[in-house]
C-alpha cells in the first residue's frame, strides 16, 4: 500500500465523524464525544497547563473553543506551534465552558495538525485587515468572519430564490453564456473568439474575417439570458434563469460588476402588473428567508458595518412597495428643490442621486417606478398607447438604489420591427425572436434582479466586490 492510499483512507475516516461547529452549538449533552475539523483563528496559552485554541469550520460565524492540555502527546512540539491559518481536526468531549464568552468548550484528547500555517506569512493574523486589502487575497478572504458570514447569506438567498418560483411554478431554465446577440442593445459585451489576435483572417477590405472564427462568427458573453429565456416562457408558461452575466461597462462604482449572476424570470400571458407583483412578492420573499435563516450572520453585519439591519430586513419582508411612473417621479424630482448633480428633466435616466432620494427621502420604502421613455430603454419593451413612453419597470431600494429592471414585451410583431430599427438593431440578426411573434405572439412580461446587489443590500456590505467570491471589474481579474 502506498502512503497515498493511506492518507485517503484516514481523511475518510474524519469526515465521516466530523461534526460540524453549527450543529453542536445546535445541541449538545455534557460528556459528548465529537470529532470537529476547522481552522485555527487564535491561540492561548494558559499557565495552569493547557492552551485555549479557538477553530473556525466555516458552518456559522462562531468559533468553538478547544482545551488543549499539556498531556497531549504533541503539546509541546505541534499545539504549541498552532498559529492562525492552521487546519487540525479535535477529538475528545464537549463540555459547559468555565469562561464567559461561550457556552460549550471541547476538551482535547487529540489533535491532529493536518496543516501549518507560517505566522509570519499568513496574512490573516489577529489584527483586523480591511476589506480593500483583502480584495487582494480573495482566495483566503473566506477565511475571515465577514467574508464567510456573506458566503452564507449568499447561498441561503440564491437557494431562497430557487425555491420562490419552484413554489409557484417557474421552471428554470439553463440560457447560454456564450451567444451572438446583444440583448439590452448597449453595446457592452465581452467578445469570445479563438482567432490568433496578433494575426487575424482578413477580408480583402482589411476587416477580420468572423466566418473563419470558433462559431463562424462573432460571439460575446451574454449580457442576460432574457431573449432565450422569452422563447422557453413562450412554450412553458413560466420560466426563470439564474446565471452569470456579463458587462464590458466601464463602470468603477460600488454597484457594478462586469461578471455578476441574474435571476431572470419570463411569464407568458402576463402584462407590467403582473411583473411588478411578481418582483415585490420575490423581494418580500428573499428578505424573509435572510431573517429567517441568517440572523447570525445580520446581527454581525448590523454590529460590523450597517447599523439597524436587522429591523431594516424584517420590515422589507412585509412592506408594500411606493408606485409610481416615470413621468410622476420626474416632475416630483423637479419640484423637489433638490441641488442635484444631474438636474431631473423628462427623457433622462434616472441616476442613482435621483433613485436614493425618491427611496431615502420622499417615499421611505421601496418604490416599483413604470412607463419609462422609450428613448433610454431597450428595444424590446413594449410601446405605450402614449407613442412615447414603454412598459417598463424599475424597483429601487434604498442605498443601492436598482435592484431590478424589467418589463412587458413587445409582443406585436410589426411594432417590435419598428423598435429596433428605432434602436439601430438588425431585424436580420434577430429572426428566432421575431418568430416568438410570427407564431402564437402572446403578451408576456419578465425582469431580471441583480443577485450582488441583493446579497449587497441584505448585508449591508458597501462594495458590490465584496459579495462575489472573485470579482470582475475594469482592471481586476
Ligand atoms: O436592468 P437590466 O440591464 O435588465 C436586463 O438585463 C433585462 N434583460 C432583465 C429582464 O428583463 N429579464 O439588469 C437587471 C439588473 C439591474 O436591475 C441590476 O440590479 C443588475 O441587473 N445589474 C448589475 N449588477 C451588477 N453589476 C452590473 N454591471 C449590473 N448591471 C445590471
Ligand atoms: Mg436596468
Amino acid at each position: 500500500m502506498n502512503g497515498l492510499t493511506k492518507l485517503s483512507r484516514s481523511s475518510k475516516l474524519v469526515r465521516m465523524r466530523r461534526k460540524r461547529i453549527k450543529e453542536i452549538f445546535a445541541g449538545w449533552i455534557a460528556g459528548e464525544r465529537v470529532t470537529v475539523a476547522g481552522w485555527v483563528r487564535t491561540r492561548r496559552d494558559s499557565k495552569a497547563g493547557f492552551s485555549f485554541v479557538e477553530i473556525n469550520d466555516g458552518s456559522c460565524l462562531a468559533n468553538l473553543q478547544v482545551i488543549a492540555p499539556q498531556e497531549l502527546p504533541n503539546y509541546a512540539v505541534e499545539i504549541l506551534n498552532l498559529h492562525p491559518g492552521a487546519a487540525v481536526t479535535v477529538e475528545g468531549a464537549l463540555d459547559r465552558s468555565e469562561g464567559g464568552g461561550q457556552e460549550v468548550e471541547l476538551k482535547a484528547a487529540a489533535v491532529k495538525v493536518l496543516g501549518h500555517a507560517d505566522p509570519l506569512a499568513y496574512p490573516l493574523g489577529k489584527q483586523r485587515i480591511n476589506f480593500e486589502r483583502l480584495r487582494e487575497l480573495p482566495h483566503l478572504r473566506a477565511r475571515t468572519n465577514s467574508f464567510g458570514a456573506v458566503a452564507r447569506v449568499r447561498h441561503t438567498l440564491a437557494l431562497a430564490a430557487h425555491r420562490f418560483f419552484d413554489e409557484r411554478g417557474f421552471l428554470y431554465v439553463h440560457t447560454p453564456v456564450i451567444t451572438a446577440n446583444d440583448c439590452e442593445g448597449a453595446g457592452e459585451m465581452f467578445q469570445v473568439t479563438t482567432l490568433d489576435m496578433k494575426n487575424p483572417p482578413r477580408l480583402p477590405d482589411g476587416s477580420v474575417d468572423y466566418a473563419q472564427d470558433f462559431f463562424g462568427k462573432r460571439a460575446y458573453l451574454t449580457v442576460s439570458g432574457q431573449l432565450e429565456g422569452e422563447a422557453y416562457a413562450c412554450a412553458l408558461g413560466d420560466i426563470y434563469t439564474f446565471g452569470p452575466t456579463f458587462r464590458a461597462e466601464n463602470s468603477n462604482t460600488r454597484r457594478h460588476l462586469a461578471e455578476f449572476w441574474m435571476i431572470e424570470p419570463e411569464m407568458a400571458f402576463a402584462d407590467l402588473d403582473d411583473d411588478a407583483e411578481l418582483a415585490c412578492d420575490f423581494l418580500r420573499y428573499l428578505f424573509r428567508a435572510v431573517v429567517d435563516e441568517r440572523m447570525q450572520e445580520i446581527v454581525f453585519f448590523e454590529k460590523r458595518v450597517n447599523p439597524g439591519l436587522a429591523g431594516k430586513l424584517s420590515r422589507l419582508a412585509v412592506a408594500t412597495f411606493e408606485r409610481a411612473t416615470y413621468t410622476e417621479t420626474m416632475t416630483l424630482l423637479e419640484k423637489s428643490g433638490q441641488n442635484f448633480e444631474f438636474p431631473p428633466r423628462w427623457g433622462i435616466d434616472l441616476q442613482s442621486e435621483h433613485e436614493r432620494y425618491l427611496t431615502e427621502k420622499v417615499f421611505g420604502r421601496p418604490a416599483v417606478i413604470t412607463d419609462y421613455p422609450a428613448g433610454i430603454k431597450a428595444f424590446y419593451m413594449r410601446r405605450n398607447d402614449d407613442g412615447r413612453t414603454v412598459a417598463a419597470m424599475d424597483v429601487l431600494l434604498a442605498d443601492v438604489g436598482e435592484i431590478i429592471g424589467g418589463s412587458q414585451r413587445e409582443e406585436r410583431l410589426d411594432v417590435l420591427e419598428g423598435a429596433m430599427l428605432a434602436a439601430g438593431v438588425d431585424p436580420g440578426a434577430y429572426r428566432n425572436y421575431l418568430d416568438l411573434r410570427r407564431f402564437g405572439g402572446a403578451p408576456h412580461a419578465g425582469f431580471g434582479l441583480g443577485f450582488e446587489r441583493m446579497v449587497q443590500f441584505c448585508t449591508g456590505m458597501n462594495n458590490i466586490r465584496d459579495v462575489i467570491p472573485y470579482p470582475r471589474a475594469p482592471r481586476l481579474c
